[in-house]
């Protein structure tokens, strides 16, 4: 039996904001290997969880003004939080950890200690650049022009005292491993750790596992005001999981080692070094295999919540669908490279694989069958080898070959076998043209009958395996292709003619309609643009300058209110008006302003504004300005507000202002 069970995890995720599109990736990825392995008759366990500890949750439980515990609770359970979001992309995971459990926080004290009496940590003081306002050390590397890279505040030089893990001592049978075994892949990633960090200037590192500047995590019970370093903590939320040093569960003995732990290229480092040499110090068992996915990436970049450029997959859900979500995910990018999202490829996607390729062939075959026998297959058949035998060959080998790429994680790959059928199969309706057979029922019906059986049949088989990435639509199509339980297992995917010879056969919904790319492309955008305002601040005011400027100096600026005698568009810009204003002297002034984004000139005849009237004449536009008005502006919901400062309209044309 023990080769039946199938261990794989996910990432557990920061509970520090929204989750999006790139989050839900890694998670669907997993949901599909599980899946497929629940598929082929494995005893699956799928953990996924969250990481709740740390400094960064705790600043930002501080800035929302609720406890740490709150803040993630929060996240995790709230709609449209992390437990939400796997319901919605049908996440169908066995174990869900928080790392903030009781079990697991009990789990870490007794792995840090174990440690700890084994002289695998021990004290030391931790070196580097600190910033006082949010109590965090940095790395040289980590600051942003030499300040702090959270606030930009000024980082000084300190020193704390701090538990080290001897990662040193394991770093030839960390090198061993990935060099010589196939413990990461891809494989591309093997060199870049072993360079960057084993075999670097220095060699591996002793790895700082405690902190004393914040307490937002597990505390190290022998030694009160430290917390332990959050990634030893997270790591071993696939063993605690399990039960490991806990009561709370107990299938360490069923499913350790895991067979895979998917996660995103980023946290390799954590997952191929310290992680095996974590185990290795405790004399446990590795991990199969760790998988390092590429990024998805928008607009060539990371999707970040601070850079704002995330993708919503509730918005994309509801407007095509979970299962197109899921398909377009893996069906697009190649598992372990980068791929760059965007809303035209997804469509793109959708239209050709799903609705015209898939969509097309359950279509036309259900409705035909209706249409020629009223749903119900005439029970005798007729084949032509010639004609036949193509299809029929491709849909019978198609399981192993869909396997062979699954078992490597090649989504892409294995959806590209599956899509060369259903197009053989879309040829094959075609080639055989059951329009010009059912002209004549009588000398053709019961060869139409078999061509439409083989194409249930081809249908069948590539929807069992489909399964996996579409779980949904699966269902439906077995449904309409009268598909009973037996007819949608593993085992039945290689053979053909596992449907009753008199199937009965019933077209439903279209389940993936066609959509016009133009159109939603601009409704997207729209939407887009607008969730993406209403996420910005309601009024964003620009900081004070903290530069002085001396009283003399200020004092040479002349103020005065001016009366806005006649005000024009400048021609040929849209952004300049052209004022002539009563400044009291007599001889009127001209003033240009780059303010017609937001005044009709119309509507400002006659109003006392406020001008500096002593800067040096500018000319824009051909034209000169003698001075400049002044308004106020800010910033709303991302846009820029500009006000033109208007006095009471008692005041003289002229009065200084001072
Ligand atoms: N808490 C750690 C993981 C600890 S595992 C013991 C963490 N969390 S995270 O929430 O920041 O990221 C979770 C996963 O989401 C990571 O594997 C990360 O690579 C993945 N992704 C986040 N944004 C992503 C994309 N834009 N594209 C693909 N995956 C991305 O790291």
């Amino acid at each position: 039996m023990d080769n039946k069970r199938f261990y794989i995890t996910t990432p557990i995720y920061y509970p520090s904001g929204k989750l999006h599109i790139g989050h839900a990736y890694c998670t669907v990825a997993t949901d599909a290997m599980a899946r497929y392995k629940r598929l082929c008759g494995y005893d699956v366990m799928f953990l996924t969880g969250t990481d709740e500890h740390g400094q960064k949750i705790e600043g930002k439980a501080k800035e929302a003004g609720v406890t740490p515990q709150q803040f993630v609770d929060d996240i995790v359970t709230a709609p449209g939080g992390v437990l939400d979001l796997w319901k919605l992309m049908n996440v169908q995971y066995d174990r869900f950890i928080r790392t903030t459990d009781g079990y697991h926080v009990e789990a870490i004290q007794k792995i840090f200690r174990e440690m700890y009496d084994k002289g695998d940590i021990y004290k030391g003081s931790y070196k580097g650049k600190y910033c006082k306002d949010c109590e965090a050390f940095w790395t040289e590397s980590q600051l942003a022009d030499g300040k702090c890279p959270d606030c930009g505040r000024e980082v000084h030089d300190a020193e704390e005292e701090a538990y080290f893990f001897r990662a040193s001592k394991y770093a030839d049978r960390v090198r061993d491993l990935l060099l010589n075994t196939d413990f990461l892949e891809p494989r591309s990633r093997v060199h870049e750790m072993v360079n960057n960090f084993i075999d670097c200037e220095g060699g591996l590192q002793d790895l700082c596992v405690s902190r004393t500047s914040f307490t937002w995590g597990v505390p190290v019970d022998f030694d009160p005001g430290h917390v332990v370093y959050v990634w030893l903590d997270a790591l071993f939320n696939y063993m605690t999981a399990l039960g490991y040093q806990n009561e709370r569960y107990s299938d360490l003995e069923k499913f350790w080692p895991a067979d895979v732990h998917f996660i995103g290229k980023e946290i390799v480092r954590f997952h191929a070094i310290y992680w095996p040499a974590f185990l290795m110090s405790l004399d446990l068992p590795l991990p199969k295999k760790v998988y390092g996915h590429g990024w998805l990436l928008l607009d060539g970049g990371k999707m970040s919540k601070s850079k704002g450029n995330v993708v919503d997959p509730y918005l994309l859900s509801e407007r095509y669908g979970v299962d197109a979500l899921r398909f377009f995910l893996l069906r697009t990018f190649p598992f372990g490279a980068d791929g760059n999202f965007s809303n035209e490829l997804l469509i793109q996607t959708i239209n050709t694989d799903l609705a015209n390729d898939l969509g097309n062939l359950v279509s036309r075959t259900t409705a035909m069958a209706e249409k020629y026998f009223g749903g119900k297959l005439p029970e005798a058949k007729q084949s032509n080898p010639e004609l036949d035998q193509e299809l029929g060959a491709m849909a019978v080998s198609l399981r192993n070959r869909y396997e062979e790429q699954m078992e490597r994680f090649q989504f892409q790959n294995a959806l590209e076998e599956i899509f060369k059928t259903v197009q053989r199969a879309n040829k094959y309706i075609d080639e055989n043209a059951p329009w010009a057979l059912a002209k004549d029922m009588e000398a053709n019906g019961v060869r139409l009958g078999t061509v439409l059986y083989n194409l249930l049949e081809t249908v069948r088989i590539c929807t069992i395996l489909l399964i996996p990435f579409m779980p949904e639509s699966c269902g439906k199509i077995f449904a309409q292709i009268g598909a009973d339980e037996a007819a949608r297992t593993w085992d039945s995917a290689w053979h053909f003619g596992i449907l009753p010879e008199d199937v009965e056969v019933h077209k439903g919904e279209n389940l993936f309609p066609r959509i016009d790319m133009a159109k939603e492309l601009e409704e997207l955008e729209r939407i887009q643009e607008e969730a993406r305002r209403a996420a910005l601040p309601a009024i964003e005011i620009e900081p004070q300058t903290e530069e002085k400027v001396d009283f003399d100096t200020f004092c040479k600026s002349d103020f005065r209110a001016v009366k806005v005698k006649d005000c024009q568009r400048v021609k040929k810009s849209d952004k300049l008006l052209r004022f002539t204003l009563d400044d009291g002297t007599g001889v009127d002034r001209q003033i240009l302003s780059g303010i017609a984004k937001w005044y009709a000139p119309e509507e400002l005849v006659g109003k006392t504004l406020v001008a500096i009237v002593n800067l040096p004449p500018r000319k824009m536009m051909g034209q000169e300005s003698q001075g400049m008005l002044i308004s106020a502006v800010h910033t709303e919901k991302g846009e820029e507000c500009l006000n033109l400062l208007m006095v009471d309209d008692k005041i003289p044309a002229g009065a200084k202002l001072c």
